[in-house]
């Protein structure tokens, strides 16, 4: 299945590459989408999570351009090499999405922000510029970006086009970062290009996954244990709402700053280091949201840590509980959740075991976006058309099904 979909993407975008840019790719980039299994907002309180990668791909094809070429010839005259420098720090990307039918040149000595905020090639920009500051200069190219990671369904589209730029990056130049290193460069990319302060899960998980496994990330020591998942038995089961309620990103970054005063208030470095007794005894000096909050961050990790024991145990039911907990307190305490996803994860729950469904609940930011569900294989296509047809009755909304196993993180399919 993934290298089905993978190659359909690769070789869709290629061609495009060919038509538009008139010769071959010389490097073909893809980076990962991912579902988080468990352990919600809490990347950035210090704590565990547990993603997969999704065979769901950011793809970007690229050639070295004109500039580059011409910047190359000059390179080799020693005497001219005044010429050279100011060819260099005229060299461009240009850049076409597909998706967006749009084209953007990206100046590479300075990549600036797009005028428009939330503009795709922000991303990109992001992260050249991060590459650029590490020495890693690539050349003058053009590129095709081409991505089936749904956009603003919670499975990291963003950080799926930031890997990929990186990876492309690191092929263009030789230079291969540490995974750690490339995924901050990532999320640096993301906080100052794209203004959203978001924790190191799907960077991490972009770069790092592995086929057939989960990756359970230390947000703290940023270690990784990769969990074998192997059991054809269980199928994940990605179900995008399709709605995505528009909250500005204000929502996150305040429940990211109420969880650091809360630890502050707790005296702890963070919420990774406080109980739920000790979150108790000092309940009147937090404001409401303070302690619901802290409740949902310092259970969350202890949920995700116990799912972690729980597969690598093959307790599926276990797994289950842990996952409608998650949600609950997800939909209760951390308020992100809407009542799209709550009637999806109902609709999951109500079919339940004897149905085939193991556990469900929601994934990634929040406010919209998917669920995500274990459920028994030979029965996971009665469950997602039961699903889908009570939802649409009941929400008025057509929903997308997606189901993936563990996919591979980020990589380059093509080098010339
Ligand atoms: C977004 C952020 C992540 C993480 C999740 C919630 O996906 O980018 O860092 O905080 O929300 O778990």
């Amino acid at each position: 299945m993934t290298d089905t979909l993978l190659s359909q993407i690769t070789a869709r975008a290629s061609d495009r590459f060919r038509k538009r840019y008139g010769r071959d790719p010389q490097w073909i980039a893809a980076a990962p989408g991912r579902v988080n299994l468990i352990g919600e907002h809490i990347d950035y309180n210090d704590g565990f999570v547990l993603p997969m990668a999704i065979d769901r791909y950011c793809v970007i094809v690229a050639a070295e351009n004109d500039e580059a070429r011409m910047s190359n010839d000059e390179c080799q005259k020693p005497a001219d090499h005044s010429s050279f420098v100011i060819r260099h720090s005229s060299l461009n990307a240009r850049v076409y999405s597909v998706s967006a039918d749009d084209e953007v040149v990206i100046p590479l000595a300075e990549p600036a922000r797009h005028s428009t905020p939330g503009h795709w090639s922000n991303y990109i920009a992001g992260v050249i510029a991060g590459c650029t500051a590490r020495n890693m200069r690539p050349s003058g190219f053009d590129a095709v970006i081409e991505s089936d990671v749904p956009v603003g369904g919670g499975l990291s589209s963003s950080a799926a086009i930031e890997v990929a730029t990186a990876t492309l990056v690191e092929a263009m130049t030789g230079v291969s970062l540490d995974p750690i290193e490339k995924a901050l460069l990532c999320q640096k990319a993301e906080h100052e290009y794209a203004g959203v302060p978001c924790g190191i899960m799907d960077q991490f998980a972009s770069v790092m996954c592995r086929s057939d496994h989960l990756m359970l990330l230390d947000c703290r020591s940023q270690q990784i244990e990769h969990i074998p998942f192997s059991d054809l038995n269980v199928t994940v089961l990605i179900i995008n709402t399709n709605v995505k309620h528009e909250l500005s990103g204000g929502e996150y970054a305040e429940r990211r700053n109420q969880c650091e005063s809360a630890a502050r208030k707790l005296g702890v470095a963070s919420l990774r280091d406080a109980t739920l007794g000790q979150l108790e005894s000092s309940r009147s000096e937090l404001s409401v949201a303070e302690y619901r909050w802290a409740r949902h961050a310092i259970g969350e990790i202890a949920r995700t840590v116990e799912a972690a024991a729980a597969i690598k145990a093959g307790d599926w039911p276990h797994v289950g509980q842990l996952m409608y907990a998650s949600h609950n307190s997800l939909r209760d305490d951390y308020e992100v959740s809407c009542p799209e996803l709550n009637l999806l994860v109902e609709l999951a729950s109500k079919i339940g075991p004897q149905g085939g469904v193991i556990g469900s609940r929601m994934t990634g930011g929040g406010f919209g976006g998917c669920t995500v569900s274990l459920v028994e294989t030979a029965k996971v296509e009665q469950v997602a058309k039961k699903i889908s047809q009570s939802y649409r009755i009941e929400a008025g909304i057509e929903p997308s099904i997606l189901t993936s196993r563990p996919a591979r993180g980020a990589h380059i399919t093509r080098t010339n």
